[in-house]
């Protein structure tokens, strides 16, 4: 983590982080085209810099701080923390790059799905950029993005890869037909997202927002067993209809129950235990309907991305369950499994070398772009 205050703001309002520029996989193109990618979707003011698949820089300021108070992201202040990092993030993602706007060959840009407020502040941006450097500009699905980035650690995606997609607001099993023409959805969630259930019931056990990586932390030193945590649409009727779905809507109710008893019983509640109960129940739930996808479609490469995929339990369960269904799971470094400008730029890069044309001029941003489309066209 940098120091270093590059949104002008003292760090307990904007922390900044930038990461120095990652070994070069064995795949690393270097005479690939340079794209600046620019994601604030959310939070997180992002620029990063690729140039094939190799990152040249990235940096992520997020107004997080800003909002923990509020036990949630307030859309207002994301949008005015975006306004102002904007200009320093992109600034120090092309010195830390050691280029000049005019030496980058396109500009990516989430145009989707996300806050509205906070996509009009990038994508406006990102096109104020473009118009004035005179560069082709890609709007584009910040979800595939979450896949995307992955080359720059594995390299392309083998035929018939699968991509567990698990965030803040989507749980999703995807098939990579093309990374730039062909995405399909197979799977998602009905109700809540992996994030989200993890969030409310870390608000349960009073973690601050957002509360995944303290339910991680203390799941740690846990009994995964303490508590029996519903593993929703695995089983019956319901699992057969739904073998790829998911629904993790009834796991918070179930939870708050089991505490409410305890407290009513005039005990102590065991946090880590409910911790790793919960942890273990949704680990197993999203590891075992990923398998048994790569299973049944032939997929011998999951992808895995996310703000969720750090989480220490799910990459436990994907890895070990991988190794015994022959299935390579590739799961992104932990920096670039939370949102970055890294996963943009990689997306901006797959498109440009696909030959797609550029978006509009005109192009919108889309608050709940489909997961199948790619980009704006
Ligand atoms: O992809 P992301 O950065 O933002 C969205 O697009 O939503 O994901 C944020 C989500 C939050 O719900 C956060 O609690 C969760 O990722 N998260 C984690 C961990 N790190 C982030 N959940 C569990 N364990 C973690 N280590
Ligand atoms: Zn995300």
């Amino acid at each position: 983590m940098s120091e270093r205050d590059i949104a002008g703001q003292p760090l307990s309002q904007a922390h900044a982080r930038t990461e120095a520029p990652v070994q070069k996989p064995e795949t690393a193109d270097d005479d690939g085209p340079i794209i600046l990618g620019i994601e604030s979707t959310c939070d997180e003011t992002a620029a990063g810099i690729v140039r094939g698949r190799t990152l040249l820089a990235n940096v992520v300021a997020s107004s997080m701080d800003q909002h923990a108070r509020f036990g949630g992201v307030i859309p207002e202040i994301a949008s005015r923390a975006h306004a102002e990092a904007f200009v320093p993030v992109v600034s120090r993602a092309l010195e830390d790059a050691d280029l000049d706007l005019s030496q980058i060959d396109a500009i990516a840009v989430s145009a989707g799905p996300g806050l509205a407020g906070c996509l009009a502040v990038g994508v406006s941006g990102a096109k104020a950029l473009a118009l004035a450097a005179n560069k082709p500009i890609y709007g584009i699905n910040h979800v595939i993005g979450h896949i995307a980035v992955t080359q720059l650690q594995f390299g392309g995606f083998p035929d018939g890869t699968l991509a567990l997609i698990v965030s803040g607001g989507h749980t999703s099993l995807l098939r990579v037909h093309d990374i730039a023409r062909s995405v399909e959805v197979v799977g998602t969630t009905l109700d809540d997202a992996a994030g989200e259930c993890f969030d409310k019931v870390a608000r349960l056990l009073g973690f601050p927002y957002p509360g995944g990586p303290h339910i991680d932390r203390h799941a740690r030193s846990g009994d995964p067993h303490a508590l029996q945590v519903p593993r929703a649409l695995t089983k019956g009727n319901a699992g057969r209809r739904h073998p790829y779905d998911f629904s993790f809507s009834g796991v918070k109710t179930a939870v708050a129950r089991w505490v409410e008893e305890r407290k009513a019983e005039g005990k102590d509640v065991p946090v880590d235990d409910v911790c790793a109960s919960l942890a273990d129940a949704v680990a197993d739930v999203l590891s075992g309907k990923a398998m048994k996808a790569c299973e049944n479609l032939g997929a011998d490469t999951l992808i895995v991305g996310g703000g969720f995929s750090a989480n220490s339990q799910l990459r436990h369960a994907l890895l070990e369950r991988g190794r015994r269904h022959g299935v390579e799971v590739r799961l992104p470094r932990r920096q670039l499994c939370t949102d970055n400008g890294a996963m943009v730029a990689m997306l901006g890069s797959n498109l440009l070398e696909a030959g797609m044309p550029p978006s509009p001029e005109s192009f919108s941003i889309d608050s709940a772009m489909p997961l199948d489309q790619i980009y704006m066209a």
